[in-house]
């Protein structure tokens, strides 16, 4: 039986990742990805971390585009990683990310429903949970309640594809009414996996996280260890905040490697063409590391002392975000193998390598 999958924006950083494991376990990952990035080097890059499969270069809320890619491959599933990724350029640009990540998603789900397809990973995010109050791993039940324009737009798309959440705030439900007014969702079978911090890079090193400009901070730390990219000119490293009610007071975070994420799209996929019906699941691996934690671990693994700047807090950055994942172990049997010094050591590679 043919295993095609469409994988949007499968030429990203964490799309690549799951391409790459795709293929090794038997599926054609065709990667539909429109390759545009503010920077030339990310979007050169991005053409190289597509090797696993076909590459189609379309937008996903293209649909004639879609469609003549759903009829040559007549692809099983989809997998959805397209979007855009920066919260604080969500703030600044709400309507864009409404438009990418919600407008156009619904439609291309829509698209291929139309075409035949029936089942959909969509990747989702730990922002969807917005400020949580207690600094305890949270659960798919927890309360939803994105704050800002990302997270909201995440959680209308997990909304269009599986039906309203009984947990989602006043607020939020009062904001995707008035953005989806008149829309038709798409009734697809599908997997939500909600990422907390993805991190780290494939073994071999020649796919990683590229981002620009890249504002995740275990990239960003190996990166001003080994002085690169804008290090090397006149960028400083800043810690955003130091007096949140944490151990440290540095924010807590839960950083999951990409390789452990790819398997549970596997996982994922799998349970729906088995007939598993929809679901969301936190993917964390339950341990929450400061970022001093973090920054004292990549200063030890590169054996590079670098300068930290101590900044204010950064609006919107809750204090202490950390993944209860049992569900995800229960049902799929996920379970992440790689811990934050594996992580880092895997960044420090790639990056020393592609900086
Ligand atoms: N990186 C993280 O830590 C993290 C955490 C939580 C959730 N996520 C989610 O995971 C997914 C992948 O993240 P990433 O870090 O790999 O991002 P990325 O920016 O590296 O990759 C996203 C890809 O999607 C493509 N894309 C965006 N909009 C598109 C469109 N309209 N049509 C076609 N292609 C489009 C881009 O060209 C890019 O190649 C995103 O949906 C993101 O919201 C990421």
């Amino acid at each position: 039986m043919p295993k095609n999958i469409i994988v949007a924006g499968g030429a990203g950083y964490i799309g690549s990742h799951f391409c790459k494991l795709a293929e090794a376990k038997g599926y054609t990952p065709i990667t539909v990805d429109r390759l545009t990035s503010p920077s030339s080097r990310v979007e050169e890059w991005r053409k190289q971390a597509v090797q696993w499969g076909p590459l189609e270069v379309a937008d996903i809320g293209d649909e004639a585009a879609i469609e003549a890619i759903a009829q040559t491959y007549k692809p099983v599933a989809v997998v959805c990683f397209a979007a855009l990724i920066e919260v604080a350029e969500s703030v600044a640009k709400p309507d864009m990310y409404w438009d990418n990540n919600f407008n156009k998603a619904v439609r291309f789900f829509k698209t291929l429903e139309r075409n035949g397809v029936k089942h959909a990973v969509f990747s989702s995010t730990a922002a969807v949970y917005g400020n949580p109050v207690e600094p305890r791993p949270l659960v798919e039940d927890d309360m939803l309640a994105p704050i800002n324009p990302y997270g909201m737009t995440k959680l209308a798309t997990e909304i269009a594809l599986q039906g309203t959440r009984k947990n989602a705030s006043d607020t939020f439900m009062a904001e995707m009414k008035q953005r989806s007014a008149n829309m038709d969702f798409p009734k697809l079978n599908s997997v939500i996996f909600r990422y907390f911090n993805a991190a780290g890079a494939d073994d071999c090193c020649t796919i990683g996280e590229m981002h620009e400009p890249e504002t995740h901070l275990i990239a960003n730390a190996v990166l001003a260890a080994q002085n690169a990219r804008d290090f090397a000119k006149d960028k400083k490293f800043t810690l955003n905040g130091t007096d949140y009610p944490t151990p440290d007071g540095t924010c807590v975070r839960d950083y999951v490697h990409v390789d452990d994420l790819a398997l549970a799209h596997i996982q994922g996929l799998e349970y729906l063409l088995a007939g598993g019906k929809n679901e969301a699941f936190n993917l964390g691996t339950g341990k929450g590391y400061s970022v001093r934690e973090v920054i004292n671990g990549v200063k030890k693994a590169t054996g590079k002392d670098f300068k930290v700047n101590e900044g204010p807090r950064r609006a919107g950055d809750p204090a202490f975000l950390v993944a209860n994942a049992d569900k995800a172990e229960r049902v799929l049997g996920w379970k992440p193998v790689k811990n934050l010094d594996a992580i880092i050591q895997s960044a420090a590679t790639f990056h020393g390598k592609h900086g």
